[in-house]
């Protein structure tokens, strides 16, 4: 590929844009795909407002057996997605035509108008979760991806919800595919400390409270000393690491653009798929880019981006957000050679 073919930004379909980009060229895809019946992006070929979920299914398996295509043989995928309940026939999803009159709430001034959910699937009644998460993982791994890992965005601060007969809905899942049971993924790049200081919090008084074996004493001044797991743990040494865990408690948050938008993923969540799919100069394809985060996260860590969505407002946001992430970078790059 020539030097211009990345950091590259395409408006269109993503399935038609993946088609003239060359085989086994990028290292690692991540992407949010748009979910099913919730939101109507404005945008003849959207994906997102199918009749039933299987034919959205249908669609995104075409989308990313083309991600499969460009993707090298060591390469890996991951999803993020959420879930969806059974309602009634009376929204958007059946109506797509429609549905760009909708627009209320807290979607006012975004692009991406809310869509009137109107999910049905098989036997789901109305206020069944549909599990839309897992009927894509499957799906994907029939049609030959590796299905590697489900990983749990845990929310701390998720959409309130106005429900009293379930729990607040504070997760979404990430899913981590591979093209080939053997694949490019960077485990010590993404090494998390052993504990959390939570847990190490000593508990009780002063005396012999234990954590993972050691113990926790008083020296002669009245300073805590601590042997075993603690002695390291409370130590100035460097801390323990281990191999990250597949909860990830991430804040939702709006990007630091100005340019609010609804179903943006934050950068700090995608941060461990960019260092662990993709090596430093590597590239990496987002097919579903809306304010082009993924974009963002690769030139944060040294990586190429291909970005691909159908919203020409979202593309607009992301060449904004791209040029200014990428003139942050050389005033970094310029600052550390000018302190040479
Ligand atoms: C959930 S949003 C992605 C948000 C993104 N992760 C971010 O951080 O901003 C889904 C995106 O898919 C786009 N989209 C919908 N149908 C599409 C299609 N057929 N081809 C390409 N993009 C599409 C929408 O315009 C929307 O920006």
């Amino acid at each position: 590929m020539s030097g211009n073919t990345y950091n590259k930004i395409i408006c269109g379909d993503a399935l038609a844009a993946l088609k003239t980009l060359p085989p086994e060229s990028v290292n690692t895809a991540i992407t949010s795909p748009p979910y099913y019946g919730l939101r109507d992006y404005g945008a003849a070929g959207q994906i997102g407002l199918e009749k039933t979920p299987e034919q959205y299914i249908s669609r995104l398996v075409g989308v990313f057996n083309e991600v499969k295509r460009v993707l090298r043989a060591d390469g890996t995928l991951w999803v993020n997605i959420a879930d969806c309940y059974a309602g009634s026939r009376k929204g958007a999803a059946l109506y797509p035509e429609n549905a760009k009159k909708y627009k209320q709430g807290t979607n006012r001034g975004l692009i991406g108008q809310k869509a009137v959910t109107a999910v049905t699937y098989g036997e789901c009644k109305e206020k069944d979760l549909v599990g839309i998460p897992w009927l894509l993982a499957f799906a994907l791994r029939a049609a030959g991806w590796y299905l590697r890992q489900s990983i749990i965005w845990a929310k701390p601060n998720p959409m309130p919800e106005s429900v009293k007969d379930r729990c607040t809905r504070s997760h979404e899942y990430i899913f981590m595919f591979s093209k080939s049971p053997k694949y490019y993924y960077d485990a010590e790049a993404i090494k998390e400390q052993a504990l959390t200081t939570d847990a190490a919090q000593p508990r009780g008084s002063l005396g012999t409270s234990t954590l993972n074996g050691g113990r926790r004493k008083q020296d002669g001044a009245g300073n805590p000393t601590y042997t075993g797991f603690n002695a390291r743990y409370f130590s100035k040494e460097p801390p323990l690491m281990r191999n990250k865990r597949d909860v990830w408690t991430v804040a939702p948050h709006p990007d630091r653009t100005g340019d609010a938008h609804f179903a943006t993923f934050p950068v700090e969540l995608i941060t461990p798929c960019v260092l662990a799919g993709c090596p430093e100069g590597g590239v990496v394809l987002d097919p579903f880019s809306g304010s082009g985060t993924t974009g963002a996260a690769a030139v944060k860590y040294n990586r190429k981006y291909i970005l691909i969505d159908i919203s020409a407002p979202y593309i607009e946001i992301a060449k904004r957000r791209l040029a200014e992430a990428e003139r942050q970078l050389t005033v970094f790059n310029y600052g550390e050679a000018a302190n040479e």
